[in-house]
Parts: C-alpha cells; structure tokens; sequence
C-alpha cells in the first residue's frame, strides 16, 4: 500500500506535472501553428475574389481564342479545299529553262524602231491628208493639171498690228516682197498679152475672196508706178469695193454711164496716185450683167483704148454670174487668181472648162497669199536684201510712199 501511495504521490509530483508540462508545451506549440495556418488560410481567403475575377477574364480570353483559332482553322481547310477544286487561269506549259547565253539588250532596236516607224505614219498621214486636201496648194497643181501658165506669185502681206493711217501696218518685208511679185505679175501680163496696146485685161477669179480686187488694184498701181496711163475699172458691178481701197467714189460709175445716166467724164476719177485712174462700179442694178454686155459697154472700151497704156477691169467671182465672162469675151483677155490654200481646185477646173469654149485668150494664173516654201519662190521675184531703194531718200518703193493699194 504504502508502495503504491509512495508510487502515487511519485505520480503526483514528477510525472503528471511533467506529462502535463510536456502536453502543455506540445499543445501551446500545436496552438501556434493552427494559428499560423488559419492566419495564411484567411489571407488566401481574402484574395480569392480578385483571382476569381481575373481567373473568369482569363478563361474567356481562352475561350474566344479557341473559337477564334476554330474558326481560321476551318477557312484555311476551306481555301485549300477551294484552291485544289478550282482550275488556275495560268498554266504552266514550258518550264523555264536556264538561259545558257547572255541576253541582248534590244531596247535601242525598240527606240529606234518606235522612232521611224511613228515617224513613217505620221508622213503616210500628211501625204494622205495632202492629197485629199480640195484647195489649191502647190504649182504644179495649176501648171500641170489645170494646164494654166503662172503669171507670178504674190505672198501673203502681213499686218504688223502697229496702227497707221490706214488702218494696221503692213510688215515692210512682205510690201518689198508683194511688190517684186507685182512686177513680175506685170512683165509676165505683158508679154503673154503681147503688143497690142493697150493691155487690155479682166482679172477674175473662181470664188469670192481669192483677192482679184487686191490684185488688180496693186497690178495698175504697179503699172502707173512705171509711167504707164493706168485705168482701172471696177466691173463688180455685184460687190465692187475699188472705190474704197483707192479713196475714190463709187457713184457716177460704170453701171450708171451703162445707163446713160451720166458722161464718161464724170465716171473716170483721178486716185491718190499719179497716171492711175479709177472708174467705180455704180449703183447697184438688177440688169447689171444685160449692162455689162450691152454696146454701150464695147463703146465704152473702145472709146478709153486711146487714152490709156493699161486697162484693167475687176470682176466678181466665176461662181456668181456670167459677169466675168462678159467682161472677158469684151477684153478678149483674162487672167485667173488662184489663192493658196482657199481657192477650190475642183471649182477652178469646171471654171476653166467653161471658159476654154469662149472666144476670149486665158493668159495664165496669178498665184496669190502664197506661202514662202512649197515651189512657190520659183514664181516669185524676191530675194531679201536686194530690194529697190531710193538711195537719197530710203525709201523702198513708190514715189508717194505708199507702194501698196492694201
Ligand atoms: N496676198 C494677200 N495678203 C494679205 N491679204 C490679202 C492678200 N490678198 C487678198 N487679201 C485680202 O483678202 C481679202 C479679200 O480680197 P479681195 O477683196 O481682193 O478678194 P476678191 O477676190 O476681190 O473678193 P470678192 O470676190 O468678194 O470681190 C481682202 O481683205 C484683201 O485685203
Ligand atoms: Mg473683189
């Protein structure tokens, strides 16, 4: 008994204070990490919605691209499937093959056959638009197919856009070059009228325009410029405009003596320049062409014959009336005025045809507004530097200062 309360009180005293210590100790220990762990746990716990959140955004960005990629996966197995089933426009029927010698450079080749060729059509098309052109243009249209002799040539006369008395002055080169042609224009009527006297002329034309008034008003001035008694008659008794060009007087003139109206004095009027006579063309009458072919008419020339070297007579064109050819069949010569590139070569041909069965002699052609190339210098009598001038004065030409009638 006392064994076992000696045991007892052992117990009590060492080993269950130390068990008890030692539970104590091991619990305290347990304590402590329980609460470590709910302590880390809590702080998991707290940060659990912030990754749900961010777990959610993920998985649908994961999802979306799933879908994504699902997607352009099923299009490329669609392509390919496209691109096997369909039939290339390009076929591939010779493989390249290596070159075994160095290529040319051609491009020189190519210019230069770019250059000619372009260059040989461009002078099939003028040649071809040349040939159909209606107008007359080159010389040997009137010499050789109208079979007329050229009497001279007369270029064109510019206006130098300087105002003068009379309207726009006119280049000095082209009057120098317009009053050599006029000269040969007038040695040429000379010759091809022959002795006769006096010239007795018609200057006439096949269409408006062509500068039969220009021509004829310059060729008598031309004429009265080497002393000749020059009368020009205004026989466009349709449209005559002489009487203007030379400050002159259009009634009395030729229509009203052809109706005995008025004397022959009254009608024959002095111009502004010296042997140089003028009769205008008169009122304007119905009967005109009746007029122009009347005896009064013939009386009327056979009368001025004596008084003068040169007459010329002005007329409207071929294509308005019988006119001209009255006129020519009473002077019994005439002189056609061809303009470059307005007269009309058919028109001139079927005039010509009418005249040549007329009993009147066609002196020849009077080329007019001529350019400076194309043949036509052949015709004309001008060479610059070699004008006629006054060496006192300077003055080129004409004794009153005014060589042209423009
Ligand atoms: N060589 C030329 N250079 C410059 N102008 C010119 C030339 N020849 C004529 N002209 C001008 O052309 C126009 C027509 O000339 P003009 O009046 O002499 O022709 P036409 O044949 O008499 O005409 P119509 O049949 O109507 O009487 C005029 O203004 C004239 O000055
Ligand atoms: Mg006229």
């Amino acid at each position: 008994m006392q064994r076992l309360a000696e045991q007892i009180a052992t117990l009590q005293r060492q080993a269950i204070p130390t068990l008890t210590r030692a539970l104590v100790s091991e619990l305290a220990a347990r304590e402590a990490e329980f609460g470590r762990r709910v302590a880390a746990d809590s702080r998991n716990l707290r940060e659990i919605p912030a990754r749900a959140i961010e777990e959610a955004r993920l998985r649908r960005a994961a999802g979306l691209a799933e879908t994504l990629y699902t997607t352009l996966q099923q299009r490329y197995q669609e392509a390919r499937v496209e691109v096997a089933s369909s039939v290339p426009d390009v076929r591939v029927l010779d493989a390249a093959a290596v070159p075994q010698r160095a290529v040319k450079n051609r491009a020189p080749q190519v210019i230069l056959f770019a250059f000619f060729g372009s260059l040989g059509l461009a002078m099939i098309g003028a040649v071809l638009v040349d040939r159909g052109d209606p107008r007359v243009r080159y010389p040997y249209q009137v010499s050789r197919e109208m079979g007329l002799t050229i009497l001279g040539a007369v270029p064109h006369l510019r206006l130098t856009g300087v105002p003068g008395r009379h309207g726009n002055e006119r280049s000095p080169e082209d009057i120098a070059a317009v009053v050599e042609g006029l000269r040969g224009i007038c040695l040429n009527l000379v010759y091809a009228h022959g002795a006769t006297v006096p010239l007795l002329v018609t200057i006439t034309s096949p269409e408006p325009g062509d500068g039969k008034s220009f021509l004829s008003a310059n060729i008598a001035h031309t004429f009265a410029q080497g002393g000749h008694r020059t009368l020009l008659i205004d026989g466009d008794i349709r449209r005559g405009v002489l009487h203007r060009r030379l400050n002159g007087r259009r009634r009395p003139g030729l229509t009203d003596f052809l109706q005995g109206e008025t004397s022959l004095d009254t009608i024959v009027q002095a111009t502004p320049y010296p042997a140089f006579s003028l009769i205008g063309c008169g009122v304007r009458a119905y009967n005109g062409p009746e007029l122009l072919g009347s005896a009064a008419m013939s009386q009327l020339l056979t009368t001025l014959r004596s008084s003068y070297d040169v007459i010329l007579i002005d007329s409207p064109p071929l294509a308005a009336g019988v006119d001209p050819l009255i006129l020519g069949m009473l002077t019994q010569s005439l002189a056609l005025v061809l303009r470059t590139g307005y007269s009309r070569r058919e028109v001139a041909a079927s005039k010509l045809e009418a005249l040549q069965r007329l009993p009147l002699r066609l002196l020849g052609a009077i080329l007019n507004d001529v350019p400076p190339r194309g043949g036509y210098p052949y015709y004309s009598y001008y060479l610059p530097g070699y004008e006629a001038v006054d060496e006192e004065s300077g003055r080129r030409s004409g004794p009153t200062g005014r060589p042209l009638v423009a």
